[in-house]
């Protein structure tokens, strides 16, 4: 049995990473060059600026990655790259970098989903986790309960009707003056509010017990704000930050738990940049222990945007026997 190790790229949004895993679960390197701090500058991320940044780290990241691993272009078994979706430009460098490599050393290549990488990143560290279960991908772009029916196999079963939970956390941390990105600072401002200052509204989705909205959420933070403003009230941004966090993760965890439950998993594991909200996991935590459901979870920084997760996706893509053709491209909004 010959261990099949992966090089992995990814580059859809605003970090430009690779990887190298072997069997899709041992993580060899993981390098990750993030553009944070030259998009902060404009409140968000700017793709034109994100391509060219892309295209400047690439070839590093993929040395430190191969270095670090004790690889070489010629060692690793296959090149897995992120074709989807995400920013065109962004994703184009990826993929073309990996089509050259994959071609140049007669390898194989696999395009990989993004979505399917983050809900991957769970098997790096929870070796036992084997599919079936139930995965929440809570990122910038994206709020699914996918059904993870077998490797390679996914239903969405739930998916938000407007904003995704992050874009959520962006947009309110930027309405209190947090800047970008918002998830974090948010995170970091709510330790030092009251979650019970506010009463922020829970969105249900009539009919669709497993949809999300976080639209209405953002607008009666807004209307708050509006509120204290005429009334010449002082905000208080702690207690704002705690409300709208606690308000977003009540939901996230209710839905996450009774959906499983719904389908008599036994099985939840969440993924994407949100996931690595101290205050979301503490709460889905607990109540998946309340209902005798286990809970996985990838650390912190395989939460959001990396090349392992990539690696671990392609790893399981190319055991499937996925293998893509040189016509490869950027499918900016790729379905799972
Ligand atoms: O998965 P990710 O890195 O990129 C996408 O695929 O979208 O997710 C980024 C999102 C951003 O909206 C960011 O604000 C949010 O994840 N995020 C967080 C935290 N860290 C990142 N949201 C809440 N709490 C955090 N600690
Ligand atoms: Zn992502």
């Amino acid at each position: 049995d010959k261990n099949i190790k992966i090089l992995a790229i990814e580059s859809s949004c605003d970090e430009t990473a690779a990887a190298v895993v072997e069997n899709g679960r041992s993580v060899k390197s993981n390098i990750i060059s993030s553009q944070i701090e030259l998009h902060k500058l404009y409140g968000g991320v700017v793709p034109e600026i994100a391509s060219r940044k892309h295209i400047e780290k690439i070839n590093y990241v993929i040395r430190e990655a191969l270095n670090e691993a004790g690889e070489t272009l010629d060692s690793i078994d296959a090149v897995a790259v992120t074709y989807g979706p995400g920013l065109v430009g962004a994703l184009l460098v990826g993929v073309a970098e990996a089509k050259a490599i994959a071609f140049a050393k007669n390898k194989p290549l696999v395009g990989v989903h993004h979505i399917e990488g983050h809900i991957c990143a769970n098997y790096i560290e929870h070796h036992e986790l084997e599919p079936p279960f139930l995965c929440l991908v809570v990122s910038g772009g994206h709020t699914h309960l996918v059904d993870v029916k077998d490797y390679g196999v996914y239903e969405i079963i739930g998916r938000t009707r407007d904003d995704a939970a992050g874009e959520a956390f962006d947009k309110v941390a930027r309405s209190i003056g947090l800047g970008y990105p918002g998830g974090p600072k948010i995170e970091a401002l709510a330790r030092e509010g009251n979650k019970e200052a506010i009463k922020f509204p829970r969105a249900k989705v009539d009919d669709a017990p497993n949809d999300f909205s976080f639209s209405g959420l953002k607008s009666s933070v807004l209307n708050y704000l509006n509120k204290c403003e005429m009334k010449g009230e002082e905000v208080n941004r702690a207690d704002v930050a705690a409300s709208f966090q606690e308000a977003v993760v009540d939901v996230l965890s209710t839905h996450g738990v009774e959906a499983a439950k719904n389908l008599g998993y036994r099985k939840l594991a969440i993924a994407g940049g949100v996931a690595s909200n101290g205050a979301f996991r503490e709460k889905i935590q607990t109540r998946c222990r309340e209902a005798g459901i286990a809970f996985y979870h990838p650390s912190p920084i395989l939460c959001t945007d990396n090349a392992a997760m990539i690696g671990a996706a392609g790893y399981y893509e190319y055991m499937n026997g996925a293998r893509s053709g040189w016509d490869l491209n950027a499918v900016p909004g790729l379905k799972i």
